[in-house]
């Protein structure tokens, strides 16, 4: 497996694999990987005869009071798991590689990104559409695979590789959870015995929502309120949205049809954000 830092050397190596008439495959992570992060690299490796994954914790993303600093990193356990995974190359470049001095471009996409997270995170997507675009770009996959948990992350870069005509496959991999339901998540690191506990209220309550559904309720503000009221109970739990919406758009609902809306939920427990979700 290789290991790379630099744009020039990735950019050199994926052109001989393409001149082999190879596909590639891309899945870009921050690290820190999890489970879920590993089911992606498998769907990955069985569909493309070259594997990158990218490492790299994207400032862009982050706003100055959020977490990039202290958001988990684990390189050398990365590389060993890539490498058990068989991943041909990893790309980790340092954050001056990628947005050398005097960097001034970005990608925005400005209407799937609007609402859900966009709203307490109003310069979240613009950095990942623009250091996605960038890693494409670099690494020239036929087929990147993201994970379904960032449903909106999802539905914004399918939204830009369509608007830009980028010639590229992108599939969306299910959520893994552990086996108390949590979603994973490098964030989970944070995560206190206690605090874990409480954050189990949002698939439980993902789960109220969906039976509700399933039972044949349509009302949204009814599956909402029940949702609402069951993250409540929990002390700890601080909700940012609770909401239905297209599983493609991110357009709230205003009647819930199975097979075509989610329910995503962001929360705050104790001072870690999650996010989540469930296809109805
Ligand atoms: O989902 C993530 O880990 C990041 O948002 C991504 C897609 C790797 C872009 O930095």
């Amino acid at each position: 497996m290789k290991t790379i830092q630099s744009v020039d050397e990735m950019q050199a190596l994926v052109n001989g694999v393409r001149a082999n008439g190879k596909r590639i495959a891309l899945v870009p992570t921050m690290g820190c990987l999890h489970e879920g992060h590993c089911s992606l690299i498998r769907m990955a490796k069985a569909k493309a005869e070259f594997l990158v994954v990218s490492l790299f914790v994207n400032p862009t993303q982050f706003a100055p009071n959020e977490d990039f600093d202290c958001y988990p990193r684990q390189l050398q356990d990365d590389l060993l798991q890539c490498e058990s995974l068989g991943v041909d190359a990893v790309f980790n470049p340092s954050v001056e590689e990628l947005y050398p001095r005097g960097y001034s471009t970005y990608v925005t996409e400005e209407v799937v990104s609007a609402g859900l997270c966009g709203v307490s995170r109003p310069a979240h997507f613009r950095g990942v559409t623009t250091v996605c675009l960038k890693l494409f770009n670099i690494v020239q996959p036929q087929l990147a695979i993201f994970g379904q948990k960032d449903a909106q992350q999802a539905a914004v870069l399918k939204k830009m590789v369509r608007d830009l005509n980028l010639q590229l496959e992108m599939e969306i991999a299910p959520t893994l959870r552990d086996a108390d339901g949590l979603a994973m998540s490098s964030r989970n690191k944070h995560l206190s015995a206690s605090q874990r506990g409480d954050a189990l209220a949002i698939n439980r309550a993902l789960g109220i929502g969906k039976t509700m559904v399933e039972q044949g309720v349509r009302n949204v503000d009814r599956v909402v309120a029940e949702i609402t009221h069951h993250l409540a109970q929990h002390r700890r739990v601080r909700v940012i949205y609770v909401q239905i919406v297209d599983r493609d758009t991110m357009e709230p609902a205003r009647e819930i049809v199975p097979g075509r809306h989610l329910v995503a939920i962001a929360a705050w427990v104790d001072e870690v954000r999650l996010i989540d979700n469930i296809l109805l």
